[in-house]
Parts: structure tokens; sequence; C-alpha cells
């Protein structure tokens, strides 16, 4: 009986250890914590996350925005999914304080500008997942905010060019590689976009079709959709000639 009790007791104050985790979410301990969201009548993104979640995924909700210092007291977390949602704004201070983050996913999602500014907050990321977005242009100043990133996914946009200073970010010939070391491959998502073949992207070009260079797309299909005479035509197969 005693022995029964005592067990009682240490159930009850075992489950009292456990932080705790908000109603919409699933909140697993392996090691790290893991902590999942994805009631679809969720239509904020949830507060009250364990104070040492390692990886959040908010998926399939409602969340429509993500709001500023959304994470601040989440300063352990190294993966953020926030992937197919109904999500179209994203304050540029959302991700304050999030030092450790090496992954953002927001693929699946609605945003048709995103706050490249917001990176500043997020020196250790590496891994940025825009895809099956609404972007239709990168600014000149993402530039800057990019140059740690080695897996950038930007395909199934509304994209038609892109900066040539972004370019040169992960140009072979522009001497930034170094900073980063040599070795490491950048990862580029360009495929299903709206690429206007024209001189401006010509680098972007001539660098999916090098195979020793630093870049490596994820889907090599990359194709134009203008001028007319290169529509449907594949980066790998658009001569620096036919590109004016
Ligand atoms: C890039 O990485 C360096 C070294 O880790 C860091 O100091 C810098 O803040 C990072 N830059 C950005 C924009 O994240």
């Amino acid at each position: 009986m005693r022995c029964v009790l005592a067990f009682q007791v240490l159930l009850c104050c075992l489950s009292l250890a456990q932080p705790f985790c908000p109603s919409q979410c699933t909140c697993v301990f392996h090691g790290t914590r893991t902590v999942l969201c994805n009631d679809p009548d969720t239509a904020e993104i949830p507060v009250n996350v364990p104070l040492d979640t390692v990886k959040l995924r908010v998926e399939k909700t409602a969340v429509r925005r993500v709001k500023t210092e959304a994470f601040y007291y989440l300063t352990e977390l190294r993966y953020l999914w926030l992937t197919y949602n109904s999500i179209s704004s994203v304050d540029p201070a959302s991700f304050y304080n999030l030092k450790v983050l090496h992954e953002l996913r927001l693929d699946g999602n609605q945003i048709s500008t995103f706050p490249w500014e917001a990176l500043r907050e997020m020196p250790n990321l590496r891994t940025l997942d825009l895809h099956n977005n609404r972007l239709t242009s990168v600014p000149a100043e993402a530039a800057a905010y990019l140059v740690n990133i080695t897996y950038l996914d930007i395909s199934s946009n509304k994209l038609n060019t892109l900066p040539s200073d972004l370019l040169d970010i992960w140009s072979p010939f522009s001497g930034m590689i170094s900073t980063r070391g040599s070795s490491q491959k950048i990862i580029l998502g360009l495929q299903d976009n709206m690429w206007y073949c024209d001189c401006r992207i010509s680098k972007l070009i001539e660098m999916s079709k090098m195979a020793e260079g630093p870049v490596v797309l994820m889907d090599p299909l990359v194709t134009c959709s203008g001028p007319e005479n290169l529509a449907g035509v594949l980066f790998k197969r658009a001569g620096t000639g036919s590109v004016r």
C-alpha cells in the first residue's frame, strides 16, 4: 500500500517536473526537446513553448502572421519550421534573439515580401527555406544578410530576376567564397520561377552550368520563362550568346 502511494507521489512529481506544453501542441523529449503544433484551428503562434525547445514545428495551421519577437524566449532553438500555414506577414523583428538558430523553414506559405534584414538576428543560420511562397523579387540589400547561408530554397515563387550583388556572393570569381571555406558548397533551389534570362542573370546561368563550381542546384532543370525566344529553355542550354 505504502509502495503504491509512494509510486503515485513519484508519478505526480514527475509530471510536475515536465514543463508546461501549450494545448495546441505536442511536446516530446528525446535527448532534446521537440514541439509540434499542428492543430488546424491555431490562429496565432503558440506562446509558452517550453524554454528548452530545440526544434519547434508549427505546421498546417491557420497562422497568418509572425509577430514581433515571437520566439525571443526560445534561446536554445536550433530548428524553426513554420511550414504550410497561411503566413503572409513576417515582422522584421520576428526572429529576435534566435542566436543559435541553424534552420528556418517557411515553405508553403503566402509570403510576398520577406524581411531579409531579420537574418541579422540569426548569425548561425545556414538553412533558409522559402520554397512555395509568393516572392516576386529579392532586393540587393538581401545579399549582405545571406552571406552565411549555405542552403537557400527560393523555388516555386514568382521571381523573374536576382540582383547582381546577390549573384556575387555565390560567384567563384568574386573572392567571397574564401571567407566561407572553399570546400563549402552552396545549395540553391531556383526551379519553378518566372526567370527572365537576360544579361542580369547571365552569371547565374553560367554558374548553373559549372560542374565543379561552388553552387549546386537542388533541381538542375531550371528553365527560362522569357524572353520569348528562350521561354521553356533550360538554363543549361541557354547559351551566353543568346542571353543579352
Ligand atoms: C556570419 O557569420 C559570422 C561568423 O559566425 C557572424 O559574425 C556574422 O554575424 C554572420 N552574419 C550574418 C549576416 O548572419
